[in-house]
Order: C-alpha cells, then sequence, then structure tokens
C-alpha cells in the first residue's frame, strides 16, 4: 500500500508513479487525517510511506497519524521522502517511528523535488521545477522497481544529518511552525478553498474569509493553492512565487 502525504503536490507525483510501476493500492493521508481516521490501514503488500521531509524529518502529522492508525497485514515498511535539497538525517528516524509502529524496516529512498516552503524560501519558477522533476522521474522509477521486486532500498546516511534531523527538527517544530504569520493582503474571493486543501482541518471561514486555528503544520497548501493568491505569511511570501506541482 502506497500512503501519500502531500501538501503541494510532489509526493503525491512520487507516489502516483511508484503505484503506477508497483501496482499497489495508492491511499492519500491528507483524506485520513482530514476525516479524523482512526481505524485500520490493511494490506498484504508493503506498506511505502511517501511525503514531503519538513525539518530533515518525516513531518510530525504524518508520524502522529502512522501512530494513531494500525497498520495491518505486511510486516515490511519502506520510505520515500521529497524534499527541496537534503533529507540529512531523516532515515534515522524512519527507521525509529518504523520500530514504533512494529514494522520491518525495508528502506529509505530521497527524492529530490523542487523547494515549497515560501515561508522561508523562494521557489523555483516553472522552467526550473519542470528539470528537477525531470532528474527526479528516474530516482522514483528506480526506487518503484526495487520496492516492486520487495527488494532492500538502501541509502546512506550524511555523516551530519542527525544534527538536523535532531536540535534543528526540534527547533522548528517549537518555535517556527505557527500559523499566526497567515494573513490576508488581497481580496479574498470566500472561494474555501484553503478550508478544503488544509490536511489537518486548521482553517475555518469566518464571515467568508479564512481564519487559522492554531494547529496548523506548515504544509503551504492553503498559501499556495489559494486560487487569487491573497494569503501571505508574515513579510516572507510577498515577493515570492507560489508553488503547486506541475503549475
Ligand atoms: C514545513 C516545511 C519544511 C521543509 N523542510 C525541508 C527540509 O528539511 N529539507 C528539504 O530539503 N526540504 C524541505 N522542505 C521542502 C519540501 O520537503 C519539498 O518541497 C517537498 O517536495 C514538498 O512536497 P509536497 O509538495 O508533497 O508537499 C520543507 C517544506 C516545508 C513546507
Amino acid at each position: 500500500m502506497i500512503m501519500c502525504f502531500s501538501g503541494t503536490g510532489n509526493s503525491r507525483f512520487a507516489a502516483e508513479k511508484i503505484a503506477e510501476i508497483t501496482g499497489d493500492e495508492l491511499v492519500c493521508l491528507n483524506d485520513y487525517m482530514k476525516d479524523g481516521y482512526k481505524g485500520n490501514l490493511v494490506s498484504d503488500k508493503p506498506f511505502v510511506l511517501v511525503c514531503p521531509t519538513y525539518a530533515w524529518r518525516v513531518p510530525l502529522v504524518v508520524e502522529r497519524f502512522l501512530e494513531t492508525v494500525r497498520l495491518e497485514g505486511s510486516e515490511d515498511m519502506y520510505f520515500v521522502l521529497t524534499c527541496g535539497s537534503s533529507t540529512a538525517g531523516a532515515q534515522k528516524y524512519a527507521m525509529k517511528l518504523c520500530d514504533r509502529l512494529g514494522k520491518n524496516f525495508k528502506g529509505f529512498r530521497t527524492v529530490v523535488m523542487p523547494e515549497n516552503y515560501i515561508a522561508m524560501f523562494n521557489v523555483p519558477d516553472k522552467e526550473e521545477a519542470g528539470q528537477i522533476v525531470k532528474e527526479a522521474i528516474p530516482v522514483i522509477g528506480d526506487a518503484a522497481e526495487i520496492i516492486a521486486q520487495g527488494r532492500e532500498l538502501t541509502e546512506k546516511i550524511p555523516v551530519f544529518g542527525t544534527v538536523m534531523s535532531t536540535v534543528v527538527n526540534w527547533f522548528f517544530f517549537k518555535f517556527l511552525v505557527k500559523d499566526k504569520g497567515f494573513h490576508l493582503e488581497k481580496e479574498c474571493t470566500s472561494c474555501g478553498q484553503c478550508v478544503k486543501l488544509c490536511p489537518v482541518n486548521n482553517i475555518r471561514l469566518e464571515d467568508g474569509k479564512p481564519v487559522w486555528g492554531g494547529n496548523c503544520t506548515h504544509c503551504m497548501a492553503c498559501i499556495c493553492g489559494c486560487p487569487s493568491e491573497c494569503i501571505e505569511y508574515k513579510n516572507a511570501s510577498r515577493k515570492r512565487r507560489r508553488y503547486w506541482f506541475g503549475k
């Protein structure tokens, strides 16, 4: 079973490619999270988590979700993380997560995709993004073939990776992942797309305008998926292009 979480479509694309090659069922964790699902996910084939890297680790919301549901059937689990540049020591923490889930760790693959974190960084333009995706396709394909054959997916953990995935990750989630900075600058059409896109149901419309509820994971779906681009984050996003896979 390919289990996908995605804010702006990169991991969704990777998950779809893997599912095409392995022939496995693809489930969208965003939908399960939105519905507050707490039941079982059942698969006879290995579980494959495909998700973005947040502060050099599997996103905290994804870890929490997987620890809430029960993964039944196969004992094996793979991890495919998309990222803007590096997953650093994410593999080490994926192994620990796998252990907590009672699964046998079958391996980890980093897939460099276009950066989407416009709250902090510039994102590539359409042409550059297209080139990055082009280079990612064989990496995804290779991982998918290995998964389809049930082999181990091997990847070395970079020497200084653990620092980023430990100390910096902790600092990041404790102090930086807040939704107070989101606000409107242009006319909002009250289309409700931000409400629909938020995987953690953190946005509601009040008088037709989005209000963030204090439980954000910074996935960038609301700000990047807003059709009128009226959402901004602090002063950081004003001049930045919005990123959405394929757009
Ligand atoms: C909150 C947040 C944290 C991120 N942290 C990292 C990181 O530690 N390393 C990295 O290379 N990219 C990082 N990125 C970039 C994303 O992992 C990358 O663009 C990913 O492919 C986005 O996937 P998605 O479109 O499926 O959401 C981060 C993005 C966000 C929104």
